[in-house]
């Protein structure tokens, strides 16, 4: 059901590559709430995924970005001014790449060629993406800026790797240039912490399932969906969250605050 949260707000989504993604769902839920978006995703994604469908489906333009190149993403915001006739009132960042859990190479055992390049694409983009804004004038007065992060970054999971030290980095970004932005513009910026969600990116982590079934026994409401997220992002980018910002945000049916579930014990004891 939708409310028209978002009516007349234009938005810029990075990162849906399929209809699993969770950008992907989220551009159609800003879509059904009234919203004008431009989806943007790196060249390579742009032609191994299947963002026209979306394009087509929201109407909306697609214009290429890849997130480590300072002129890409100044084109990005150029043209996006253009085709709103000024700037945004949203972005969201969800973006993620490790060569590191590609490559299956241990954290102990970290390439740093690896590290640098995955903490560029999934941590400091943001930081790009922000300063370009600001010079570009971009985002609009009470602007809300998503990223989507994972507890990983804040708890220890063994197998989620260098993405962990990188979602650390993102949600510090958040916290810090939301400060700057805030002052300067009023613009907010938090990121969300959701659920383990079958997509590429998540897929890509060494036992992803045991991941998935291990967070759902434990979560009090289960696991959270890419819909649910997008949900959540619609809140966020709505007036109704105006105060709200450089937090980082669980959506996670309660998985961060619990310290151990019936479901869990129960499943011990069997061993
Ligand atoms: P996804 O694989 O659908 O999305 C990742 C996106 O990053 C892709 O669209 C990819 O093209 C884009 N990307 C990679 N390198 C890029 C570059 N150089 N420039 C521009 N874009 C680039 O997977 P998903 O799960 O929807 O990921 C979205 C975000 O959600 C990521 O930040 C991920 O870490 C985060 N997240 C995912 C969870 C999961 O379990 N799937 C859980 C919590 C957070």
């Amino acid at each position: 059901m939708a409310y028209n949260l978002l009516k007349g707000k234009k938005g810029i989504i990075f990162g849906a590559l399929d209809e699993n993604s969770i950008a992907w769902k989220t551009a159609q839920h800003c879509y059904a709430e009234g919203a004008e978006i431009v989806l943007t995703n790196a060249p390579i994604a742009l032609r191994m995924g299947t963002i026209n469908k979306l394009a087509e489906e929201i109407n909306a333009p697609v214009i290429p970005a890849d997130v480590t190149n300072a002129d890409d993403i100044t084109n990005l915001f150029v043209k996006a001014k253009e085709h709103f006739g000024g700037g945004v009132d949203f972005i969201l960042h969800s973006i993620g790449m490790s060569i590191n859990v590609r490559k299956n190479i241990p954290y102990t055992e970290n390439n740093y060629d690896f590290t640098h390049k995955g903490l560029d694409i999934s941590a400091i983009s943001l930081h790009r993406v922000l300063q370009i804004a600001m010079k570009e004038d971009a985002i609009n007065e009470w602007g809300s800026v998503v990223a989507l992060t994972y507890i990983a970054g804040q708890r220890v999971f063994p197998s989620y790797n260098d993405m962990a030290d990188g979602k650390a980095m993102l949600e510090s970004i958040a916290r810090n240039f939301g400060y700057f932005y805030g002052v300067e513009k009023k613009v907010r910026i938090n990121t969300v912490s959701q659920s383990p969600t079958r997509t590429t990116a998540g897929s890509g982590v060494k036992g992803f399932d045991g991941f998935i079934s291990y967070a759902e026994k434990m979560s009090p409401l289960g696991n959270a969906s890419a819909d649910q997220c997008a949900d959540y992002c619609v809140s966020l980018f709505s007036d109704l969250t105006k105060m709200v910002t450089m937090q980082n945000l669980f959506h996670d049916g309660g998985f961060s605050f619990t310290g151990v579930s019936q479901a869990v014990i129960e499943q011990m004891e069997k061993e």
